[in-house]
């Protein structure tokens, strides 16, 4: 009798944590495991179901039988801001959350075949999903702060409004994963911004992987960089294009250089914020050059005043920062680097890196210039429905080939000079970025001349 009770509490014990699992199951996970059985085993699998969260707390409850699933919700931020409002409020802070946004200030996108860039979250818009929907801009006639339409614009699609599992993937939601430089490469990877490619060829990277891919270890990730202490806020100095505001006092520099532009130079230089950027050796030529490029991009317009892009794409969209800004990233950054090199080798680095910005511009202009001589001569005509010619944010819808090297400059090889001289990537630097902006430059200021000299026999 005593071996039997025995037996039959052994049996008690062994079957109780099978039995409270199965009453802890909840009806969405229990005809769910038949529906999506994946699906569930990563969610139960997860450390928000270990404690204790169900489907409901992110889907709701308003849904429970085989076809009443449009009644489900799905989540968004403001989902998870219940539980994780710090990690929300600091995404939010960040440029991630204005990635929808920025998708849409290009002229160039507007033109795209829906399939192609807007349905089905492949192209721009399956990188740029994790980017807040209905945020309101200058292109809407908004131009002061940026504000939102309370979800207008997130009604009109039922999936890609969750933003937060661009890193953390459903149904894991894992914070592992999320430190791992390949959580960011299907977006930060290729043609215009091949950072991951940059950072695996990198020392930093070769170490990361020879060392079992440890996010702690004895190199730095992407995360430990850009993402210090878990902050969601993610933003750099120079951002994706390498581009600064300028301030009132590069533009009044230049007034000596350029005196016949007094009167544009001061009236812009009155728009602008005042200081100085560390680290960055700001002469006049720079800044003239720099100028050049924000009027190609029709930033500024012919008289180098501030248009409606200006207004979205730098103040709205925060393409560009003002000095406060960059400043203070900048030293946030290199104390991060401070942690495993000496501050004289990190700032050594810095300076050769923003030179190599301030080299690429100098090529850059040149070959802008070149093609803007063309449309005041009335060599090229300013294509229909076109603000401003050339364009670069029209991208490949560039009318002529000597415009689609122009736009070739801009999103590859400008871009990879920069980028790989501040992710340590020698050959990015040099053989994929400063060497085909030399080329493509040559081949403008050859096409140009051509361009003329037919002109002219064509006059004749
Ligand atoms: C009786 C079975 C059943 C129950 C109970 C159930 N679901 Fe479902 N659920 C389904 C089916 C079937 C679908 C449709 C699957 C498909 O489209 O392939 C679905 C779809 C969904 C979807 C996706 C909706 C979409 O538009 O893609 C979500 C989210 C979801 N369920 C969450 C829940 C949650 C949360 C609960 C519990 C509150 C729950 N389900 C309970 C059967 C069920
Ligand atoms: C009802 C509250 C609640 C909601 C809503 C919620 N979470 Fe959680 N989350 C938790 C809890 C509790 C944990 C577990 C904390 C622990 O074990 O350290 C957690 C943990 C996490 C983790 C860390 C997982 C790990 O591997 O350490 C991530 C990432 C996460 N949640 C993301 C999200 C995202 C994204 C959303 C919205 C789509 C969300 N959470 C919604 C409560 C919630
Ligand atoms: C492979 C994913 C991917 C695709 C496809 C993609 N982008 Fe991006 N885009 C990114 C990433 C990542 C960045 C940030 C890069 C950086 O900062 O270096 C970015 C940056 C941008 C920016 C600059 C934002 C800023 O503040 O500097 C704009 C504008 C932009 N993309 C528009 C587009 C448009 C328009 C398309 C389609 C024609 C497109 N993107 C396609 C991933 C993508
Ligand atoms: C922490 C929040 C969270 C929990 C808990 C959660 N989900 Fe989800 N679920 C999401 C997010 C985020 C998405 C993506 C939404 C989007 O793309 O807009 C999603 C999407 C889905 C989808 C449609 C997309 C797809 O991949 O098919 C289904 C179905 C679904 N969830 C079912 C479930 C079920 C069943 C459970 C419980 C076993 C569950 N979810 C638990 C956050 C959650
Ligand atoms: C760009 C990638 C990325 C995105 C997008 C992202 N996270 Fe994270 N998240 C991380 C990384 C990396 C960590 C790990 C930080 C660490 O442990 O050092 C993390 C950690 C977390 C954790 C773990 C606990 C904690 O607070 O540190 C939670 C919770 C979390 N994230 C919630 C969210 C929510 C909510 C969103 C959407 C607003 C989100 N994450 C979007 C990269 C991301
Ligand atoms: C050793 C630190 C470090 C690591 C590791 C690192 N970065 Fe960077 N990253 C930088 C620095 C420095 C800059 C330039 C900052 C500035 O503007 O002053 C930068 C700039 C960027 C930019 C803005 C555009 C550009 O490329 O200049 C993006 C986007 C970016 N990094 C993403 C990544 C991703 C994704 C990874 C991992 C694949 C990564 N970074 C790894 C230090 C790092
Ligand atoms: C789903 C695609 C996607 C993923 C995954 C992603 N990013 Fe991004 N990231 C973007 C886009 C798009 C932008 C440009 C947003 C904007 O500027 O409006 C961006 C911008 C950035 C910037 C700001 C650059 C600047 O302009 O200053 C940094 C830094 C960055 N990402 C780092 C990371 C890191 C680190 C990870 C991985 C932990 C990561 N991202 C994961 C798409 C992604
Ligand atoms: C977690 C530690 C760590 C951090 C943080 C870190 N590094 Fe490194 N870095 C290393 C290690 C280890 C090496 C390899 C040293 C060697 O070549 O002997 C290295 C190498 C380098 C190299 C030489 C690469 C080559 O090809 O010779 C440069 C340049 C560099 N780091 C710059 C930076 C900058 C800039 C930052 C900040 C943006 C930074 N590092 C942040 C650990 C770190």
């Amino acid at each position: 009798m005593k071996f039997l009770r025995l037996l039959f509490f052994s049996f008690l014990m062994a079957a109780l944590p099978a039995v409270a699992l199965a009453q802890a199951k909840s009806e969405c996970v229990t005809c769910h495991e038949n529906v999506n059985p994946g699906l569930v085993k990563q969610h139960l699998a997860g450390k928000m179901a270990q404690a204790g969260i169900d489907c409901s707390a992110c889907h709701g409850s308003a849904h429970k039988t085989m076809d009443d699933f449009k009644n489900a919700k799905m989540p968004t931020p403001e989902t998870c801001k219940g539980c994780h409002a710090q990690r929300v409020e600091q995404y939010r802070a960040g440029k991630h959350n204005l990635a929808w946004f920025a998708m849409k200030t290009q002229a160039a996108w507007h033109g795209i075949p829906a399939s192609i860039g807007k349905d089905g979250y492949r192209g721009c818009s399956g990188c740029h999903k994790m980017g807040e929907k209905g945020l309101v801009g200058a292109a809407q006639g908004n131009m002061g702060a940026i504000t939102h339409d309370d979800g207008t614009e997130a009604a009109k699609y039922r999936y890609g409004n969750a933003q937060c599992d661009a890193c953390h993937t459903r149904h894991s939601f894992s914070r592992e994963e999320a430190k791992d430089p390949r959580a960011c490469s299907n977006c930060h990877m290729g043609f215009d911004h091949p950072q991951y490619e940059m950072y695996i060829s990198s020392k930093h990277g070769i170490i990361w992987a020879a060392d079992g891919t440890k996010s702690d270890g004895r190199a730095p990730t992407c995360q430990k960089c850009h993402m210090t202490n878990s902050n969601h806020n993610v933003v750099t100095s120079w951002g994706f294009l390498g581009l600064r505001i300028p301030t009132k006092e590069n533009v009044l520099a230049l007034v000596k250089v350029a005196p016949s532009l007094e009167k544009q130079l001061k009236s812009l230089a009155a728009a602008l914020p005042s200081g100085n950027f560390v680290d960055v050796d700001d002469d006049p030529q720079w800044t003239f050059n720099r100028a050049l490029i924000l009027q190609a991009a029709g930033v500024l317009d012919a008289n180098l005043q501030p248009t409606k892009r200006f207004v979205e794409g730098v103040v709205q969209g925060r393409i560009a920062r003002g000095p406060e800004e960059f400043n203070k990233l900048r030293a946030g950054m290199k104390k991060t680097c401070n942690e495993c090199h000496s501050m004289a080798y990190v700032n050594d680095f810095f300076k050769a890196a923003d030179t190599t910005i301030k080299e690429v511009d100098a090529l850059y202009a040149k070959a802008i210039s070149a093609v803007q001589g063309l449309y005041k001569d009335g060599i090229l005509k300013k294509p229909k429905g076109w603000d401003y010619a050339p364009d670069l944010l029209q991208y490949y819808n560039a009318p002529t080939s000597i415009e689609q090297e122009l736009y070739l400059i801009m999103l590859e090889h400008r871009q990879r000079t920069f980028q790989g001289a501040f992710h340590v990537s020698n050959d990015y630097m040099h053989w994929y970025g400063w060497a085909p902006t030399n080329t493509a430059v040559n081949v403008i200021l050859e096409e140009a001349k051509k361009m003329r000299e037919e002109h002219a026999a064509k006059k004749k």
